[in-house]
């Protein structure tokens, strides 16, 4: 690949960055002809463009500096209106669950991709980790989007990405203090995996954020609880994610990395897009964050008189290339699924962990009642007889094992589907 400085390329002056309503809201892509990866593109973007805005909001709130604060101001009405655009590029049809489908498609995707793409063995651990958790997510919303909106997954999905058993969501719940990971070295750490780990942090914060505000928008109350279930498991991730960041990063390093981080995405989202309208929403959006990078640049080098270079690099990442994950995701399927996190944030399997694990306690009281995560399945059996699942015949049959091997000696909630009821429905064929 050639090599683009994103500091030499030409961006968008400010003062052209101010649209009218008109061109703020554009027209939406189709609920259904959309391609899932624009789709996916379109969320994830949202994503950095909510990150980018409260990280300018968290930082004024602490600044006396009054000029540093105009221009802070300034760019982040900015993001403001492109996270508009971007958000409402998404049509009014497309319902909670349609958009749930995105974002778990988002998590899985793009977790494995950075997976993948990272050099850094501890980080990649924690994203293969994370990995197996939304791929669960997504089989237990695809239950209800069949049950309660009569959805085959695939209409969102398009048979891009698996939904079958990953490490069942009610093993998500941990002590969060166990998820907290040890932040990288700034020195040392590549710009590609700074942006790699703000990238998925921006997914995981939005994802929070978005069952947190619409999970209610259901009257049907178990499908109410595994949002929350979910939500919470999401607040998790942010904690895993986020804590690989080190507390001595300055306010400056961080801004330039985060307009960094919005370059590269729109960058990448514009080389891999296939609609057309959408690829020159994302090459304008381009434009505008290569001129706030090198607003973010200049004020580094004014304010700590150092080379924004040694912070971001000369050559452009792609945090975000979006294709089936298929194969990836399910060897690390075959061998994670029995992980968890254990003390001091090191990894171990289900069999080795101490009966005073930290960990039971909160599943013990938040899975006291039942879980919706497995409610979702009993009710699938209930209507249909057996689950929802999307994949081949081998890994479908292979859920059982995978739910055997993953299955904790404590902490199990009573309405937990047994291995041998898996067994059992993997023998019903289901027409969709
Ligand atoms: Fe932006
Ligand atoms: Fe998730
Ligand atoms: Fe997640
Ligand atoms: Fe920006």
């Amino acid at each position: 690949m050639t090599k683009i400085n994103l500091l030499k390329e030409k961006g968008m002056p400010l003062e052209k960055q101010v649209k009218s309503w008109h061109e703020i809201v554009k027209r939406p892509y189709n609920r259904v002809l959309v391609d899932s990866y624009s789709r996916t593109r379109q969320i994830l973007l949202n994503g950095i463009e909510t990150e980018s805005w409260f990280f300018k909001h968290s930082w004024v709130r602490m600044l006396d500096d009054l000029e540093l604060k105009k221009v802070l101001v300034s760019i982040r009405r900015l993001e403001d209106m492109q996270q508009t655009t971007i958000n409402w590029l998404a049509p009014h049809n497309q319902s909670v669950l349609d958009t749930t489908l995105g974002y778990e498609q988002v998590a899985v995707d793009l977790t494995a991709w950075l997976a993948q793409n990272e050099d850094d063995e501890y980080i990649k651990e924690t994203f293969d980790f994370g990995l197996l958790e939304d791929y669960d997510h997504l089989y237990r919303y695809s239950q209800f989007a069949y049950l309660i909106e009569e959805t085959h997954p695939d209409i969102i999905l398009h048979n891009n990405t698996d939904v079958t058993i990953g490490r069942p969501t009610q093993f998500h719940h941990n002590c969060n203090a166990l998820r907290i990971r040890k932040p990288y070295n700034k020195d040392k750490t590549s710009p590609k995996t700074k942006v790699n780990i703000l990238t998925l942090i921006s997914a995981e914060q939005q994802t929070h954020n978005f069952y947190a505000e619409h999970g209610f928008m259901y009257g049907n109350t178990d499908l109410k609880r595994l949002y929350a279930e979910i939500c919470d498991v999401e607040e998790e991730h942010v904690t895993m994610y986020e804590t690989l960041l080190p507390h001595n990063e300055t306010m400056f390093e961080k801004w330039l990395i985060h307009e960094f981080t919005e370059a590269c995405n729109y960058y990448n989202c514009y080389v891999d897009e296939t609609d057309e309208k959408l690829k020159l929403i994302w090459e304008e959006m381009l434009s505008m964050e290569i001129e706030h990078l090198k607003i973010a640049a200049k004020s580094y080098q004014k304010y700590e008189n150092k080379d924004p270079e040694a912070i971001i690099g000369d050559n452009v990442v792609m945090p975000c290339h979006f294709e089936s994950q298929k194969e990836y995701v399910k060897s690390v399927l075959n061998k994670e699924t029995n992980k968890r996190v254990d003390k001091n944030g090191t990894f171990n399997t289900v069999d080795k962990l101490n009966d005073d694990w930290n960990s039971y306690n909160i599943q013990k009281s938040t899975g006291k009642d039942g879980v919706p995560s497995e409610q979702a399945i009993n009710l699938s059996i209930n209507s249909f007889n057996r689950d929802i699942a999307l994949a081949d015949y081998e890994l479908i049959n292979n859920q059982a094992n995978l739910l055997e091997k993953s299955l904790q000696k404590d902490g199990i909630a009573t309405n937990t589907i047994s291995v041998d009821k898996y067994k059992e429905i993997q023998k019903i064929k289901f027409e969709y």
